[in-house]
């Protein structure tokens, strides 16, 4: 093993009460894992970079998985229903707080060699999901395809959360819902100091560390019908629907 430590993909709110961890071999996914870059091309969304982090992304994230994530999982499978579209759906993490909740699943990504790894979980829990490359931010969809989206640790790295929250709100139906966890700015003073100076570091990846989507809902159309968070505000778990459209009489 190389002595290089390897940085730890946003997802890792980990990074903010633990050193990375050391680079080493990854999740041991062979076969069909896509090593090279994805052959669509999206216009500043570090596609590149996500196809590197794939192989060990499990791996890298299972500490703040542990302890963070799979709660929020679980609270947006729990809230799932009909036919459902993971946006960013990465290695997959969700699909087994999915299965169960969903009647039919549906999973996009920039990224081909997270798709891939997708693809070998959705096999493993004998699920069958539809996984598509595509970008958040211009969803192959049309309007009012899905009963529930699901939008999971991905809007921290996307070029421009508002416009991928429009396309949310665009593709759910009219009475579905909008599940979003993610990690936030916190509500902890010395964290949201350690979230600038990350945030400053990763920038070049296109990672983001004081975000917060429960803010912006509305510039998307969207409204709040349950929001919770981690302690210190890690971690905010987001349940939304369609503004609906006020009536002129
Ligand atoms: C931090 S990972 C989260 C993956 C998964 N949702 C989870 O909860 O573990 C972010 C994922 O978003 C994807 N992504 C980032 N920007 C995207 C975009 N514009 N369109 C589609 N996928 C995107 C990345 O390729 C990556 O797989």
């Amino acid at each position: 093993m190389s002595g290089r430590r390897r940085r730890v993909p946003c997802v890792g709110v980990a990074d903010l009460t633990r050193p990375p961890l050391d680079g080493a071999a990854g999740a041991g996914l062979p076969g069909d894992v896509g090593t090279g870059e994805s052959e669509v091309a999206m216009s500043g969304q570090h596609v590149a970079y996500w196809d590197a982090q794939a192989a060990s992304y499990d791996r890298v994230t299972a500490w703040a998985e542990r302890r963070l994530l799979a709660d929020a999982r679980a609270w947006v499978g729990a809230r799932a229903h009909g036919r459902t579209l993971d946006v960013g759906v990465g290695t997959g993490a969700n699909l087994p707080h999915l299965v169960g909740h969903a009647d039919s699943l549906v999973g996009v990504d920039q990224s081909a060699a997270m798709l891939d790894l997708a693809r070998r979980r959705a096999r493993s829990l004998g699920a069958d999901v539809e996984l598509v490359q595509g970008d958040a931010a211009a969803l192959p969809w049309p309007d009012a395809s899905f009963d529930t989206v699901v939008c999971t640790f991905s809007l921290c790295c996307v070029d421009d959360e508002v416009a991928v929250l429009r396309e949310l709100a665009r593709v759910v139906r009219p009475d579905g819902a909008v599940l979003l966890a993610d990690h936030v700015e916190s509500s902890a003073g010395v964290i949201r100091a350690g979230q600038r100076v990350l945030e400053a570091v990763e920038r070049r990846h296109g990672e983001r560390f004081r975000r917060r989507p429960l803010v912006r809902l509305s510039e998307a159309g969207l409204a709040a019908l349950e929001h919770e968070a981690s302690r210190y505000r890690l971690v905010e778990r987001v349940a939304a629907r369609r503004e609906r459209r006020k009536r002129r009489d």
